[in-house]
């Protein structure tokens, strides 16, 4: 554990305050990042039409994603939960495809902490290389 760990936490922490939890009245706040040490945050965003819902790890990746960044460190989730939340398969999967095997930190409002890392959240994940496509630089 480190000392950014639980920093990034705090920051996971307050982007949570603008979750828009209205269905489910669970709030996630989560914090990106990245290799330079930039930090995007997210958080859950529902709809009345419950699917479209949001979560907030993949509002954060797809800020920092459109603001051009594509190198990632660590994302932090908090939430209030007893037992800090991991993300949900979803959340792995893009990760996993846009964030690499980054370091995941969750945190509750106790400020119970653990550190994971991607592979372990996700393992024998499915990539781009099972579809058999060659990336090229321009297509990445
Ligand atoms: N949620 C997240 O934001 N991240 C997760 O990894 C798990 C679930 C949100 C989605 C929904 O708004 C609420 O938490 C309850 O599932």
């Amino acid at each position: 554990m480190r000392t950014f760990h639980r920093e990034l936490g705090r920051v996971a922490m307050r982007a949570r305050e603008y979750a828009v939890a209205t269905y489910s009245g669970f709030k996630v706040g989560a914090a990106l990042m990245t290799a330079s040490g930039k930090v995007y945050t997210g958080c859950n965003v529902e709809s009345s039409s419950y699917g479209l819902t949001l979560c907030a790890e993949r509002v954060a990746l797809f800020k920092a994603i459109s603001d051009g960044e594509r190198k990632f460190k660590a994302i932090a989730i908090a939430t209030d939960a007893a037992v800090p939340t991991p993300p949900c398969g979803a959340c792995r999967q893009v990760l996993s495809d846009l964030a690499g095997n980054i370091e995941v930190i969750t945190m509750n409002t106790e400020n119970t902490l653990a550190v994971h890392r991607l592979n372990k959240l996700l393992p024998h994940a499915f990539t781009a290389r099972h579809l058999g496509l060659r990336r090229t630089k321009k297509s990445r």
